[in-house]
């Protein structure tokens, strides 16, 4: 439950400036934890994930960026009936997302960051388009515990990049055999393809800037990123480092979105795509390489056998970084972590979330030294272990 906080008058003005702290549950008082509120508050929370998804899917906040407007204003623009509309963007203003002023609403600056396709390099739209398309995986979340079976994703992926994108329809159950090949699936169409690499740039805008900012890469000349997508990490790592230069290392299919995304932020001199498949390639060499969420799509023994790849690929001195949404490694306090551990487990074959200790022992047992576990940015972790020098 969130912490307790006090009840706040409303005002007609919000504060331009605020913390993510700030903007969540800023109006309402935590309910007492034998409230029967302390239950409701979570049985709800698709309220306000589903009206932020449909927002950015009415194209209220990309119109917001340029034209600040009223509630009428903003039904007229984009096709809005206006029933429920002042609801919803009053709702916005008490999760911190936009602001209003004499009836004008204009993007929080959050807002104007992070949802606004016209800023590709902090934008992340694409995340939560695919998670509207997504919404309706997750009603299947009590048959695919019940039977075992994976929920297709790959129909939301379709929905999410097709006009239609918010009706994903019913979701679908599969089977969870060990031969199938989730990503084969999910990139069936050339626009999900699209669709999934521009959703990862969102998801992991966050954990890639901090990797960025935290990790120290003064001694590093070279990065290589492993499972790369549409090069965000290194879109994020090489505009602060400019004097490293990197290879985003994923299916030979993830090329055209990746080169596309290079170019769009200026980095194509620096950045370079190398198609592989991690099963059957060697990775590359570098004197840094970055797997981000990749480990928790697979079983066990995949884990394991990237990370020995990665030993391989590294040369002495080389520091290898794994970051995900951790576990803790208690299993009682991350929910973000626990949850998508969850989702993985539930849409793929034998994929699962894992904490940083777990993480820290298999690096070890692979012959990393040093490893160490920090935290990036809201539930993500980074994992860094060092391959010793030959003696
Ligand atoms: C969950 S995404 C993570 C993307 C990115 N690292 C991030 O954090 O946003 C997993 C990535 O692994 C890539 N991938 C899946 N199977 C692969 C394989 N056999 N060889 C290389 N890359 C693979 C996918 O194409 C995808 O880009």
């Amino acid at each position: 439950m969130t912490a307790q906080t006090p009840a706040q008058t409303p005002t007609h003005q919000t504060p331009a400036h605020q913390t993510p702290a700030q903007m969540t549950a800023r109006t309402e008082p935590a309910a007492g934890v034998d409230s029967p509120h302390a239950i409701i508050d979570v049985a709800v929370a698709f309220w306000k994930s589903k009206a932020l998804l449909s927002a950015v899917e009415l194209g209220i906040f990309s119109e917001l960026a340029h034209t600040p407007s009223t509630c009428a204003e903003l039904c007229e623009r984009l096709g809005i009936a206006g029933r429920g509309a002042a609801d919803l963007l009053d709702a916005l203003v008490s999760l911190g997302l936009l602001l209003r002023d004499d009836g004008v609403y204009r993007n929080a600056p959050v807002a104007d960051l992070h949802l606004d396709p016209r800023k590709p390099a902090t934008d992340i739209s694409g995340y939560l388009s695919f998670l509207n398309a997504g919404f309706g995986c997750w009603a299947g979340m009590t048959e695919a515990l019940r039977s075992g079976g994976r929920i297709d994703f790959s129909a939301a992926l379709s929905a999410s990049v097709s006009e239609d994108h918010g009706g994903a329809g019913d979701p679908k159950l599969v089977g969870a055999r060990a031969a199938d090949d989730t990503f084969g699936e999910a990139y069936a169409a050339p626009d999900q393809v699209s669709g999934f690499l521009r959703a990862m740039t969102g998801y992991s805008m966050g954990a890639n800037q901090a990797v960025g900012e935290k990790f120290d890469w003064s001694s590093a000349r070279t990065v290589a990123d492993v499972g790369c997508a549409e090069g965000s990490l290194l879109a994020q790592v090489l505009s602060r480092h400019p004097h490293l230069e990197g290879i985003g290392f994923d299916l030979p299919v993830v090329g055209g979105g990746f080169d596309a995304h290079l170019k769009q932020v200026g980095l194509t001199d620096r950045a370079r795509f190398a198609g592989g498949d991690f099963f059957a390639d060697p990775l590359p060499t570098a004197d840094v390489l970055v797997m981000g969420h990749v480990l928790h799509d697979w079983d066990l023994d995949t884990k394991k056998m990237l990370i020995a790849k990665a030993y391989e690929a590294l040369p002495p001195g080389g520091r290898l970084l794994i970051y995900e949404s951790l576990i803790d490694d208690d299993r009682r306090e991350r929910t973000t972590g626990l949850l998508i551990s969850l989702n993985v487990s539930t849409v793929s074959v034998g994929g699962r979330g894992y904490t940083g200790a777990e993480c820290g022992e298999w690096m070890r047992a692979t012959g990393f030294t040093e490893v160490k576990v920090s935290h990036l940015d809201g539930p993500e972790h980074l994992v860094v272990g060092v391959k010793p020098d030959v003696k």
